[in-house]
């Protein structure tokens, strides 16, 4: 079956990724480009990719990504230390 008709992305495709270690949705978007276009899929993957963590006996990461957990790239990104940047002298 075809989720997403803008990407010609199939619940095959889906449970694929998530058998390939892709365990949250906004993975999945990056790797598919699943419900990245008009949208009117979104339901739909959402539900199949949820079945096909079900399925992997994995559990789906949350959709919304926060991206302060460190568990992925975004996640590393956002809790890596800003680099030490010297203030300037003020003229006195
Ligand atoms: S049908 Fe999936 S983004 Fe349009």
């Amino acid at each position: 079956m075809i989720v997403c008709l803008c990407h010609r992305v199939s619940d095959r495709d889906i449970h694929r990724a998530v058998a390939d270690g892709t365990h949250n949705f906004e993975h999945l978007q990056d790797r598919t480009r699943v419900a990245s276009n008009c949208g009117n899929c979104l339901d739909c993957a959402q539900m199949v990719f949820e079945e096909a963590c079900a399925d992997h006996g994995v559990g789906a990461a949350p959709a919304a990504c926060a991206g302060g957990c460190g568990g992925c790239a975004r996640g590393a990104a956002a809790t890596a230390p800003a680099p030490w940047v010297p203030v300037a002298r003020q003229a006195a």
